[in-house]
């Protein structure tokens, strides 16, 4: 696939435009203040990171992310914004499951737990950098993929999501729509990429995802045009999340009919079912002045903080319940039916 060769290339050619940065864990939580607001707890485990304001209603207009928090798990001190995916678990021969953790990417080595960020705002071949991006506005919040899709033909509906099996840590192909069917010695990568097209007009919509669009043809990545219905181009946001698969990785441990033991949060086995979700939180105007200078990560409007500093950004479980940290456990959190002992 091609988005990721893309990304590779422009790691050694600073004529791409993009921040990138690493996010520690904020905590993992049963709650889901974009779908299901105020629901303590929501249907399935997910894994937060950014800004410590998030609770389980965050309605836009009323929660200015911004304002309300006092720390962010994120090196960009001013992104105050949450980022979520479902969190994921190993389920053992005897039907019992362990959570798998996180680590950081490359140069994130110290990060606690967490994922990658990446707001890209044009492609390699756009030497000229003639692709202007409008950053998200205040209340702006979306999520792609869907926790119910369980066939390669819905998750196709959502192009930009996959799973990278990890030989070593650099590796970026090849990407699948399911989860890697063998053991991937440096962890599995699960890779999340944004609608870029925005009716320019509504911060959110019912189904969390119409106020967006993939271009009209093409990809973000080949300079596609937005479509007449969502014209106003907006920064690809892009999520890399590593689970360390390195305890989980013994063939022996793996179910004896050949197939692989990982498992999203919600039950989803086949992995088509990969979802992320996003709420804007940078203060002000401060994304909008980066993608404004046109940088490649070493951005000199971008205030950074240290990975100390991410690490000591937390908050507190809402929900008390065993995910699966410590011992075994005998269904996913939320979900009964995954209890087959
Ligand atoms: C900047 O953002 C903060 C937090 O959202 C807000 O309290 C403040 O009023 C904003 N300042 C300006 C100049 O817009
Ligand atoms: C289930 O399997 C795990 C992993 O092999 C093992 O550590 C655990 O003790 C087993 N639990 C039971 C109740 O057999
Ligand atoms: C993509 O759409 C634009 C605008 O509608 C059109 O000009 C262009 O030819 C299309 N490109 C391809 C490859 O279809």
């Amino acid at each position: 696939m091609q988005w990721n060769s893309l990304v590779a290339l422009a790691l050694v050619a600073p004529s791409h435009a993009l921040i990138r940065f690493g996010c520690s864990q904020l905590v993992v939580d049963r709650l889901d203040p974009l779908v299901n607001p105020g629901l303590t707890p929501s249907p399935h485990l997910h894994q937060i990171i950014g800004g410590n304001s998030f609770q389980p209603s965050m309605k836009p207009g009323e929660h200015d992310l911004a304002a309300l928090s006092t720390c962010t798990t994120c090196q960009p001190s001013d992104d105050f914004s949450n980022y979520w995916t479902a969190a994921l678990f190993f389920r053992a021969r005897n039907g019992t499951y362990k959570r798998v953790p996180q680590k950081g990417n490359v140069g994130f080595e110290g990060q606690k737990g967490g994922m990658t960020v990446y707001y890209m705002q044009n492609h390699l071949g756009d030497f000229q950098q003639k692709s202007k991006v409008t950053a998200f506005k205040p209340g702006f919040r979306m999520l792609i993929g869907s926790p119910t899709a369980s066939t390669k033909e819905e998750a196709d509906k959502y192009p930009q999501l996959t799973y990278t099996c990890l030989q070593d840590m650099n590796t970026r192909f090849p990407e699948t729509k399911d989860f890697p069917k063998k053991p991937c010695p440096a962890g599995i990568m699960v890779n999340l990429r944004f609608p870029t097209c925005w009716d320019g007009v509504n911060v959110d919509s019912p189904d969390h995802i119409s106020h967006m669009s993939y271009p009209a043809n093409g990809t973000f990545e080949s300079q596609g045009p937005c479509p007449a219905s969502h014209p106003v181009r907006v920064p690809q946001l892009m999520y890399e999340v590593i689970f360390e698969t390195k305890a989980f990785n013994n063939k022996a441990d793996w179910p004896a009919d050949g197939s692989q033991p990982f498992v999203w949060s919600f039950g989803d086995r086949t992995g088509y079912g990969n979802h992320g979700d996003y709420l804007f939180g940078w203060k002000n105007d401060s994304l909008q002045k980066i993608m404004d200078e046109e940088c490649y990560v070493n951005c000199q409007t971008m205030k950074t903080q240290p990975i100390s500093a991410m690490n000591a950004c937390s908050v507190g479980r809402k929900v008390d319940e065993d995910i699966g940290d410590g011992g075994w456990i005998e269904s996913l959190p939320g979900v009964p039916n995954s209890k087959i002992r």
